[in-house]
């Protein structure tokens, strides 16, 4: 038997840390969370993505009365990104979610947004950048390789 250890590597700043690069990024997810369609959940999430350009393109969760046909936030700016921008590459992506009016403690995105993260990475050819937005504190994960470990791929037999 062998035993594998996976680690995950996150920085975590004060929201007053952040260059102003990132710092926009993140007023542009919180902007889009205020924005969302969620009368069912009313957890409204913002994701914000950075294109190589600079370009920020938002998207928010669009919920539905047949639950499962909504969409969460991250896909939602991240296909309209690919539909959008198809040849410029993803640079990052904050998230964000509000409840209530108030800013959320905690946000972190579904599995099904980091497999499609994971695919956005793949397309844009260089690491994505992830912050997850928080009103004390953002962490960042430098790929999203940290926040998918062991992903799915489909690797045919050689
Ligand atoms: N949601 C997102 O927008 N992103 C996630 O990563 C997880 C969940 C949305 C889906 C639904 O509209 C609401 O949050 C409550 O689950």
């Amino acid at each position: 038997m062998e035993q594998i250890t996976i680690e995950t590597n996150v920085q975590v700043f004060q929201p007053e840390e952040l260059s102003p690069l990132d710092k926009t990024l993140v007023l542009a997810a919180q902007a889009a969370a205020r924005k969302a369609y969620a009368p069912y959940s009313d957890f409204r999430v913002g994701a914000a993505v950075r294109l190589k350009d600079g370009r920020i393109v938002t998207g928010n969760n669009q919920e539905n009365a047949a639950y499962p046909s909504g969409l969460c936030a991250e896909r939602v700016a991240l296909f309209y990104a690919g539909g959008q921008y198809p040849d410029v590459p993803v640079e990052a992506i904050a998230i964000t979610a509000c409840h209530d009016g108030k800013q959320a403690a905690y946000i972190s995105p579904c599995g099904a947004c980091r497999q499609v993260m994971l695919e956005t990475q793949k397309r844009s050819g260089n690491p994505v950048k992830v912050y997850l937005c928080t009103p004390q504190k953002i962490y960042l994960f430098s790929t999203i390789n940290a926040l998918l470990p062991f992903s799915f791929e489909e690797i045919p037999d050689k």
